[in-house]
């Protein structure tokens, strides 16, 4: 069966920041407060023109770039989003068509903040079965849509962005142990009620609502036990994690969890002060922004984990391969479309370091 690799990583998030003290104009909270109960210090918000579609293309465009590749070459888009531009057509379908992905099937997974980490697993069945040789994976949030600004218990919590990934077939890498997990029952402590379900939301709107405290809790056992089942499933244990990213939902939360797991702060990715909590977006931006700072190389083992409404929560264990175009190797087959022979396949460090990885 082929491994998975990530070809290339893209992100894209909004220029408008939005600082603690600007909220705490508009509601009843303070910088201090929000630094430290969630670790936030600022968030992206899209431009009235922004939507999960137009920042999902925007990052998936980097991404492609970055492995390499022709919107030709992508057999499957799949687009985590709980904020889409409508209810249909997908998120995905606006992606496939914004890039000219004429082969590709397109199609958006909902798990809220463990959307992405829902994505991530599908693209990288379709590969490990054979199914498909390129998928573009994207998480894209515009949750301030949803949001209701007078309300500071969750205003302050979230921000805008997109993610992306390129997956494709290769000889080593990817997922190593893979854990989805869903609780209905607790739709109540945290949701988005509407359109479809609440005829008056037609009429007065629908904005995220959230019981902050059981959630924070939940969140921190769903978390560990994700990752151990996750670690147990690839036969590892947490000290074999040389990097953590979690979904970035409150810095309390991320820091309990990698406590509980033994996990060291060196090791664990955290960018929620400047973006809040991206919802699906999360992964995908940290895990762009962890390859850019050089935090992470061929071979390592990256534990990401999520958990959000639904419930729905889990955890993957990759193992990561080199990123950028694919080389061919005397005597062996390109991957289909894309490869290149290896004198012509640039050589690609994260834009911030010098050295080649
Ligand atoms: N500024 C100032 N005070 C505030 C604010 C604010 N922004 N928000 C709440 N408070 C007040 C409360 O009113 C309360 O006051 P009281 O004691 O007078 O009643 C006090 O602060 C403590 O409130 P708690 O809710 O206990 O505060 P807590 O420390 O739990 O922090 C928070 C609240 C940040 C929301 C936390 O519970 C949390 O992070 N929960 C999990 C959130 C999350 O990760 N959600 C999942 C992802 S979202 C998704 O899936 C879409």
């Amino acid at each position: 069966m082929p491994a998975v690799r990530i070809a290339g990583l893209g992100k894209y998030v909004p220029e408008r920041v939005l600082t603690n003290e600007e909220l705490a104009r508009t509601v009843d909270t303070s910088d201090e407060w929000i630094r430290e109960r969630t670790g936030i210090r600022e968030r992206r918000l899209a431009a009235d023109h922004e939507t999960a579609s137009t920042m999902g293309l925007e990052a998936a465009r980097r991404a492609m770039s970055m492995a390499g590749v022709e919107p030709d070459s992508l057999d499957l888009i799949l687009a985590a989003t709980t904020t889409p531009d409508g209810l249909f057509p997908a998120v995905a379908c606006l992606i496939q068509d914004g890039l000219n992905a004429r082969r590709a099937g397109a199609f958006d997974i909902n798990a809220a903040c463990t959307g992405f980490l829902a994505a991530l697993a599908t693209g990288s069945q379709f590969i490990a079965t054979g199914a498909c040789g390129r998928v573009l994976v994207v998480g894209t949030e515009v949750v301030s849509r949803i949001v209701d600004w007078s309300d500071r218990g969750t205003c302050v919590l979230f921000g805008d962005g997109a993610g992306a990934l390129v997956l494709e077939a290769a000889e080593r890498g990817g997922p190593l142990g893979v854990v989805l997990r869903s609780d209905g029952g607790g739709a109540d402590l945290l949701n988005a009620a509407g359109p479809c379900g609440r005829p008056d939301a037609r009429v007065g709107g629908f904005h995220i609502f959230m019981d902050g405290r059981p959630v924070f809790k939940f969140a921190v056992s769903a978390i560990e036990e994700a990752v151990r089942e996750a670690l147990k499933v690839a036969g590892l244990s947490p000290q074999d994690v040389d990097l953590f990213v979690p979904h970035q939902a409150n810095l309390r939360i991320i820091n309990a969890a990698a406590r509980a797991l033994g996990i060291p702060p060196e090791k664990m990715m955290i960018n929620i002060q400047r973006y809040g909590n991206t919802s699906s977006a999360s992964i995908p931006i940290a895990l762009c922004e962890a390859w850019e700072e050089g935090r992470v190389r061929e071979g390592q083992r990256v534990a990401l984990a999520s958990f959000g409404g639904g419930l729905a929560w889990g955890a993957m264990i990759l193992e990561w391969a080199p990123v950028g175009p694919a080389v061919r190797q005397a005597g062996s087959l390109p991957i289909e479309g894309t490869a290149l022979v290896a004198s012509e396949a640039p050589s690609i460090s994260p834009p911030h370091l010098p050295h080649a990885r």
